[in-house]
């Protein structure tokens, strides 16, 4: 594993979650980290169980673009510098369009501008740091930024965005030295799908999924970690994930019809 001594880490959406969980395990590996989060509690309990001086946690909402340089000022201005940063900062949905009607409108723009917008703000800001550390940008993704998935129209758009900013981006800035990467965890225990909106913009507060099966977040940051130390181009987690991205792509009229029979039951979304 790469040394992260006086190595600075920012990571979006740290105070919950996958992002806590890399929080943690950079902290572990000797780096300085900033990251953010929206609620203030949760930044209390994340400054609470860390290192002091190495971990630097500010309350910021990455769909708004002054919060997106103030975090990466605060990095620079702390620390010296950048050398990863991680997009990881997201919500998800679940509500179908037809149920929804304009009212899904809104809850659409809002995951866009958390998944998507914020992961350019921050790394259109650390871009000149991290031309001079020659570092990594990771987009944390999804299986939904390969196959879109019924019920979160908004959040699989928002990942195919991510993907294909980050793909674009990766071709401008290889001659600096710059890698950019994402990552596609499977579906990974997490407040993730309480937090999720639903069709009328309503966290659903609750998980359609039996938590305790899941990956659990502390694996999958170890292998976003491990991914970023190898420069890896993309990572994609689980076996359910390779699966889906692999009929997606070779046969995705079956893909059609195995995800509406994971997703369904009886004409109602159950998942
Ligand atoms: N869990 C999964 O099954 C799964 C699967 C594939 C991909 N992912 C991706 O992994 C990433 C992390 O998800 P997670 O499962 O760890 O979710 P989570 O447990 O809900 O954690 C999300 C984190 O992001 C923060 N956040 C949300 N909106 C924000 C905003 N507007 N500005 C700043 N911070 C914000 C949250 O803090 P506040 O709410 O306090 O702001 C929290 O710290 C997301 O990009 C997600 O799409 C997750």
């Amino acid at each position: 594993m790469a040394d992260y001594l006086n190595k600075t880490v920012l990571i979006t959406g740290g105070t919950d979650g996958i992002g806590k969980a890399l929080v943690l395990n950079y902290l572990a590996l000797g780096a300085n980290v900033v990251t953010c989060g929206r609620n203030q509690q949760k930044i209390h309990d994340l400054e609470a169980e860390s290192p002091v001086g190495k971990l630097c946690v500010l309350n910021a909402d990455v769909s708004v673009e002054r919060d997106c340089e103030r975090l990466v000022l605060q990095a620079v201005n702390m620390f010296g510098g950048i050398d990863v940063l991680i997009n990881n900062a997201g919500i998800s949905m679940r509500g179908l369009l037809e149920e929804g009607g304009p009212g899904i409108i809104p809850v659409i723009k809002q995951v866009m501008e958390i998944n998507f917008n914020g992961a350019v703000y921050t790394t259109v800001y650390a871009l000149p740091y991290l031309v001079k550390s020659k570092g990594v940008v990771v987009g944390v993704s999804s299986i939904a930024g390969y196959r879109g998935l019924p019920g979160r129209s908004g959040y699989s758009a928002s990942k195919f965005a991510l993907q294909g900013w980050l793909e674009a981006i990766k071709t401008e800035v290889v001659e600096k030295g710059v890698h950019v990467m994402w990552v596609s965890p499977g579906f990974t225990a997490s407040n993730i799908r309480n937090s999720a909106l639903n069709h009328r913009g309503l966290a659903q507060g609750e998980s359609p999924l039996d938590e305790q099966t899941l990956m659990d977040a502390a694996t999958c940051a170890g292998i976003i970690v491990e991914a970023v130390a190898k420069r890896k181009r993309t990572v994609v987690m689980t076996f359910q994930g390779k699966q889906t991205v692999f009929l997606n792509k070779f046969f995705p009229s079956l893909a059609d019809k195995l995800v509406r029979a994971f997703f369904f039951r009886n004409g109602n979304l159950i998942k």
